[in-house]
């Protein structure tokens, strides 16, 4: 995909201005004034962190696994450029134990979709978070990370289009968090807990409970057993 980058200082959201946009448009920002994230939680937006939004053609996109396979190209970005990074279920990236990156993918009515990324660049706002926050204190630029970030989506979404999820989703894997261990998973009504499977080819994961039965998780946020000292992680 021939990119074309429009680079603003000031926006609501990326992803909102990305709406009017066709495919094949990347929008970025030095600020946001209503950064977003999952769930419409907000996303905290400051000067010297990366605010992207990549617009694609809603049919060609196969849109159940376009955030892992979004995921997985922020990853090897930033492996790449030699930073230790894992995902979190389903699309977090996290450095150093901590929320380093998030990405937030929106169908627009006009048959696009946006994948947002917000990566903590210089800074790891602690404000309202979840999950506890870190950033990569990295001396790239936003520009070079973002044609990094643009060409590992090109190359991910033409195979998920050519050849399906299967690939993306062992590539997925190699750079989950927590597989094999005790997660709980937070779910509008409850709180489920069991050992963390995988990642299925549906896209869900698997969680096995203390008496034997799989629940098969597709939306949710995840914690970890392993994580639970920290405050932040277990609210
Ligand atoms: C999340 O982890 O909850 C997703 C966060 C996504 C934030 C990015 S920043 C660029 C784009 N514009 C937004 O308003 N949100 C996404």
């Amino acid at each position: 995909m021939n990119w074309k980058y429009y680079d603003f200082d000031i926006v609501d959201s990326t992803n909102n201005l990305a709406t009017n946009y066709p495919p094949g448009t990347v929008i970025t920002a030095k600020i946001q004034t209503a950064g977003r994230g999952r769930y419409g939680r907000q996303w905290i937006s400051r000067e010297g962190n990366l605010f992207l939004s990549l617009v694609l053609k809603d049919e060609e996109t196969q849109t159940p696994f376009l955030p892992f396979a979004a995921a997985v190209s922020v990853a090897e970005t930033l492996v790449n450029c030699g930073y230790n990074v894992k995902i979190k279920w389903p699309n977090d990236i996290l450095f150093n134990q901590g929320k380093a990156a998030g990405i937030l993918l929106e169908r627009t009515e006009k048959g696009t979709v946006i994948i947002g990324i917000g990566i903590n660049l210089s800074s790891a706002p602690q404000e309202n978070v979840l999950y506890q926050t870190s950033a990569l204190e990295t001396t790239l630029t936003p520009k070079e990370l973002t044609v990094a970030i643009c060409d590992y989506i090109t190359y991910y979404t033409k195979l998920l289009k050519a050849e399906g999820f299967e690939k993306i989703r062992l590539k997925w894997l190699e750079y989950a968090y927590g597989i094999g261990e005790k997660i709980h998973v937070r779910l509008p009504n409850e709180t489920i807990t069991g050992i963390f499977e995988e990642l299925t080819p549906q896209g869900a994961i698997s969680l096995k409970q203390g008496n034997g039965t799989v629940r098969f998780i597709t939306v949710g946020d995840i914690f970890f057993e392993k994580d639970k000292n920290d405050d932040k992680n277990t609210r």
